[in-house]
């Protein structure tokens, strides 16, 4: 059903609400957008600040972000400190036994792009994922064992850390064992989506006991949720350091359980996993550098494309919100998505042409082949094309400090509390992210499978992401820090935020708070958020041969804008719960 309202404030607004009633996504409205003071913390939706600003998805772990950097830690220590709170407070994506990727730039200039993303076991081969006559099998791509990859957290983490931490490693795992330890105050989000998960969770009997009552029922909003096993392994990680993760104990007993349930883990894949320092993608953009992960993310080459091939067109003049600025965004999106499928994979296994993919010559032929007035069919772009579902969870920490070092990282189980999965007496949730493989190689078809050889399982390697942390730097300062979970919506969701900020110099709150599209090549339609965009422009993207899909909310991208006037500003996405916290002074 669509609304009919005199005007686009109108629609926004409408959107906006309908969103905050939409419990998967937004459980509160943006409204709240005064920062909220406590003894040396402000906390708020929106929060200006030259202190140092933490913005993610859940406000305890927001806050102990924020007391490190008032502790006088840096961005990186409270990058790590937020991201292992939200492993206790953020169950559905926070975690120890994922992956991810974190970029952070120094004051200084220089970059890391660190890659901490999951690999396949070395028992992992092209057809693990197929029966024998060569389909699809459902069992196993379904058996969430099977898809547990060596998980890279706390291995990143410690990367980050010990290439630029202040404060020691072990107080930054305090807070999280306390919550853990203590318990804290289940949130309706949490709430919501233990309930929209509950048939997968109370299938493992590890992770209903830590999230169910006796009876059945999930945790609800307001109760007390302790995790003193989780708190057990923070504690060991905190006092014996991180390899005792990889090396010891905790990694026997994960790849036991993964492979009790038939998954190929074994302690041997977890003795040579390595977090790794890859090469940034730094690509020029409006005079300023956008910088963005390198393969095996798929995100840096994908946004950094999008907006190239932008850049030339006239879109400072288009509207925003009109179908000028939609078709040309669903048209980038489209043709970037299909180099993503042809050519982007793990580096350490296939040869990705960055340079070419990113040359001005490669921007141009896409840009020039964009009819302005008319969608061009994917077919067209080449012959066929993945399941439909970006669902699951992955979630995003920004952060900067008062010297300017800038974090943006990104983090996953892949799906909403991976597959479900705990490991018996540790707390741990597993990751599935193996099913970011391209399961069938050599099928491509018109639904969206996608089936292009670079991304085909291989021993060791990592499969492809589309996790995009995301920097933007003009005159050597830092001017938005940004990322978002959703799958392959990640990629077409920073990229309309660095659009909205960057070609049309739109607020801080419009740029995160504002309508996001995608189109991922195939299936051929542009997915627009429902409600938020206005009628005329659907009609006329319509009229130019597109097909439009509605979803209620796309990512969640809880970002930080430097502004002219007050330094910076940190905007959580409401569509996830996001809060952004910084120290008093
Ligand atoms: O790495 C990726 O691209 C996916 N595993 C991310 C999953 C995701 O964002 C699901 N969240 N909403």
């Amino acid at each position: 059903m669509r609304f009919h309202l005199p005007n686009r404030a109108a629609k926004i607004l409408v959107f906006l609400i309908a969103l905050s009633f939409w419990g998967c996504s937004a459980t509160q409205p943006p409204a709240p957008v005064e920062a909220g003071t406590g003894n040396s913390i402000k906390i708020g939706r929106i929060l200006a600040s030259r202190n140092g600003i933490v913005v993610c998805v859940e406000e305890n772990a927001a806050r102990i972000g924020a007391q490190v950097l008032a502790d006088g830690g840096n961005a990186v220590d409270a990058a790590v400190a937020t991201a292992f709170a939200l492993a206790v407070t953020h169950p559905q994506a926070g975690n120890i036994a994922g992956g991810g990727f974190m970029i952070i730039r120094s004051p200084d200039g220089e970059v890391d792009a660190v890659d901490y993303r999951e690999t396949a076991p070395l028992a992992f081969h092209p057809e693990i994922f197929l029966t024998p006559d060569g389909k699809i099998d459902k069992n196993k791509v379904e058996n969430p064992h099977l898809l547990v990859g060596v998980p890279g957290t706390v291995a990143g983490l410690a990367l980050a850390h010990g290439r630029h931490g202040k404060r020691p490693f072990h107080l930054l795992l305090m807070p999280a064992i306390r919550l853990a330890m203590e318990g804290f105050i289940v949130p309706p989000l949490l709430a919501h989506d233990l309930r929209q998960n509950a048939r997968k969770l109370s299938r493992h009997s590890a992770t209903s006991r830590v999230f169910f009552h006796w009876n059945g029922n999930p945790l609800a909003a307001g109760e007390r949720l302790k995790q003193p096993e989780l708190g057990s392994i923070l504690r060991a990680i905190a006092s014996e350091g991180p390899d005792i993760f990889y090396q010891d104990w905790i990694a026997d007993t994960i790849a036991r359980t993964v492979r009790k349930g038939g998954g190929l883990l074994t302690a041997d894949d977890f003795k040579t996993y390595e977090a790794k320092l890859r090469k940034p993608i730094k690509f020029p953009l409006a005079g300023g550098t956008l910088i963005g992960m390198p393969p095996p993310s798929s995100g840096g080459i994908a946004v950094a494309q999008i907006l190239g091939i932008l850049e030339d067109l006239p879109v400072r003049k288009f509207d925003p919100l009109g179908p000028r600025a939609a078709h040309v965004l669903a048209e980038a999106m489209r043709r970037v998505f299909r180099d993503r499928a042809m050519y982007l994979g793990d580096p350490d296994f296939v040869d990705v042409p960055v340079e070419r993919l990113l040359s001005l010559a490669h921007l141009k032929k896409l840009r020039d082949s964009i009819d302005m007035k008319k969608a061009t069919p994917s077919e067209k772009l080449w012959f066929e094309p993945l399941a439909e579902n970006e669902g699951g969870e992955t979630t995003h920490i920004s952060v900067i400090d008062r010297d300017g070092m800038a974090v943006s990282n990104t983090y996953t189980l892949e799906r909403s509390f991976g597959g479900g999965v705990m490991v018996s007496g540790t707390g741990i949730l597993l990751n599935n992210e193996l099913g970011d493989f391209n399961f069938r190689p050599g099928h491509t078809d018109r639904k969206g499978l996608i089936g292009t050889l670079p991304n085909i399982p291989m021993a060791c390697k990592r499969p492809l992401s589309s996790m995009s942390p995301t920097l933007y730097v003009r005159d050597n300062k830092v001017e938005i820090i940004t990322g978002s979970p959703g799958g392959r919506t990640i990629i077409n969701t920073v990229a309309c935020i660095l659009f909205n900020r960057v070609f049309q110099e739109q607020s801080p709150a419009h740029c995160v708070w504002g309508p996001r599209l995608h189109h991922k090549w195939f299936p051929d339609r542009i997915t627009l958020e429902k409600s938020a965009w206005p009628d005329a422009t659907a009609k006329a993207l319509a009229r130019m041969g597109h097909t439009i899909h509605e979803q209620p909310a796309q990512g969640s991208a809880h970002s930080i804008f430097l502004d002219p006037v007050r330094g910076y500003v940190g905007v959580g996405d409401f569509r996830r719960d996001g809060w952004a916290a910084g120290p008093v002074q």
